[in-house]
């Protein structure tokens, strides 16, 4: 046992995540179970404070994604109770789930970021000139979403109208990206070691919704099908995102390498998907990390990382 302590995993919350974080929140309870813990469950609601202190946790597993779970809220509120939690801190957490932040910091820091433009509600009379400079096709997005909510591909002109709309609902900005063609791949970061790279064949025109959460409408790979140079290029660069913003424990960087083998970076999830058949799991499980010994390592590393 990594530790005595009373171990709480925050699930559920306020998001549009909230049933990806049930399931995570569930899998990750039976595998502190399957190691022998008895962890309480915590659904998180607006009066997540008191539930926290009339539970007695004593260390947090988040296993929330999205709004107020992944975006630095839980955490601020987690340190202001001084209790101990898994992932990273308030500012990586905040960068991670900003997508126009994160873009900008990966870009200083040299990894590739492919063509994008950022458009607010107040000059959305700029989406025009952003389509013309960019060209079909291109993904439009929320800044500050998850599990492709409010993601579209655009090929065509009256598509960018019901595109914009869709991600303006989650926020005053968006972005507008050139579509980058090529193979999706995903590495997995536990403490400070990138532990492989996994390749993503969706069934759908991208990795949307469905894609991500329908059983058999998208194939995974692992090791991801690329060439030995490009894979540890991959690697490198992942680990690479991580540092960037600062991010403790694990993490999962998605990216894009197009047909040259460059590895574009599309986003570092913080608290990425923990059901036993998602992609960090899978990644660790290739690693020769079984679902339950992978939570029990990121518990650990939030006891033992400053
Ligand atoms: N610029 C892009 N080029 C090609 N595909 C993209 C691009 N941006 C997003 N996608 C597709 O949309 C999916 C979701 O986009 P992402 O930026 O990772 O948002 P989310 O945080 O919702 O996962 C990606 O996994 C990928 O399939
Ligand atoms: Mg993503």
């Amino acid at each position: 046992m990594v530790t005595n302590k009373k171990i709480g995993v925050l699930l559920g919350g306020l998001s549009s995540e909230r049933d990806v974080s049930l399931a995570s929140g569930n899998a990750i309870m039976k595998a502190f179970a399957d190691k022998g813990y008895r962890p309480v469950a915590v659904d998180v609601g607006r009066d997540v404070a008191g539930k926290i202190r009339e539970s007695g946790i004593e260390v947090a597993f988040i296993a929330l994604h999205g709004k107020f779970g992944e975006d630095g809220a839980i955490q601020g509120l987690l340190e202001v109770m001084g209790i101990p939690y898994t992932g990273s801190g308030i500012l990586a957490s905040a960068l991670g789930m900003n997508k126009i932040a994160s873009k900008q910091i990966f870009r200083s820091q040299g990894l590739h970021v492919g063509s994008y433009e950022v458009v607010s509600r107040d000059n959305a009379g700029n989406v025009d000139r952003v389509v013309e400079k960019l060209g079909y096709p291109m993904v439009i997005k929320p800044s500050a979403e998850g599990s492709s909510v409010g993601v579209s591909l655009v090929f065509k002109k009256e598509e960018v109208p019901p595109a914009t709309e869709a991600a303006f609902k989650y926020g005053p900005d968006i972005l507008i990206e050139t579509f980058i063609k090529g193979k999706e791949v995903q590495v997995g970061i536990l403490g400070d070691r990138a532990l492989g790279a996994i390749e993503i064949v969706p069934k759908r025109a991208f990795y949307d919704y469905e894609a991500k959460y329908e059983p058999g409408m998208s194939d995974h790979f692992f090791p991801a099908r690329i060439p030995e140079a490009v894979y540890q290029k991959t690697l490198a660069a992942g680990l690479a995102a991580h540092r960037a913003l600062g991010c403790r424990g694990y993490s999962r960087v998605d990216f894009i390498i197009d047909d040259k083998g460059d590895p574009y970076i599309l986003e570092v999830n913080t608290l990425p998907g923990m059901t036993a058949t998602s992609l960090l799991p899978d990644i660790a499980r290739g690693s020769g990390i079984s679902f339950p010994g992978l939570v029990e390592e990121i518990l650990r590393l939030a006891l033992t990382t400053p």
